[in-house]
């Protein structure tokens, strides 16, 4: 069984919802820096009121303070996790490997979650996040395919991808999740 994971997809194709499961099914720690960072806002704390104006445009937070949360949270535990949402750039992913090699804990299982535009933008509309309003989705989906795309070259690279088709059910998706984590 694959125990250290990282999700990877646009905005809307089911990471958070997919990684809860997973995370339950096969008891891993669940890091989702989106979660993390609303948590942030929500206290008011110093973090929070410098990303919240950052995720209501829907670019993405410093690489820094991202790291920092990550960090905090990884070092902690020497069980399986599972990344949602994280990392989101080149800059993070390269960063995340140090991390990991420092720590002794590599990557094992990289899925894509892959969904078409509409059916992700019909469903972040029908959610209604502050972040869910047409305009910032889209821009969110163009931040994605600027920045976050290119990790799946990245992580291919290093034959850690698989891509798993994320319409249909719920259930459908993790089962065919479950099927590559082992
Ligand atoms: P983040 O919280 O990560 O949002 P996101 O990537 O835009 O993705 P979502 O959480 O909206 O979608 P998801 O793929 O998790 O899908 P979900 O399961 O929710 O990031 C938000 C912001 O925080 C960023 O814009 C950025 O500002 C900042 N941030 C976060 N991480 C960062 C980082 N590393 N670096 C810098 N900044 C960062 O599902 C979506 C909806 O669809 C739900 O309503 C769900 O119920 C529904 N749904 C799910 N599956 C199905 C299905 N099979 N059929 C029908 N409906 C479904
Ligand atoms: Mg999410």
């Amino acid at each position: 069984m694959n125990q250290r994971i990282l999700f990877l997809g646009p905005p809307g194709a089911g990471k958070g919802t997919q990684a809860e499961r997973l995370a339950a099914s096969h008891n891993l720690l669940h890091l989702s820096t989106g979660e993390l960072l609303r948590a942030e806002v929500a206290a008011g704390s110093a973090l929070g009121q410098e990303a919240e104006a950052v995720m209501a445009r829907g670019e993405l937070v410093s690489d820094s303070l991202v790291l920092a949360i990550v960090r905090a949270r990884l070092a902690c535990c020497s069980g399986g996790w599972l990344l949602d949402g994280f990392p989101r750039n080149l800059a993070q992913a390269e960063a995340l490997q140090q991390l990991l090699e420092e720590i002794g804990q590599p990557i094992e299982l990289v899925v894509l979650l892959a969904l078409d535009d509409e059916t992700l933008v019909q469903r972040l509309l029908s959610r209604g996040r502050a972040d869910d309003n047409e305009a910032v989705i889209r821009n969110r989906l163009v931040v994605y395919r600027d920045q976050t795309e290119p990790l799946i070259a990245f992580y291919s690279a290093q034959g850690l991808l698989s891509s798993v088709e994320a319409s249909g059910s719920v259930e459908a998706i993790s089962e065919r999740i479950s099927a590559l984590v082992g």
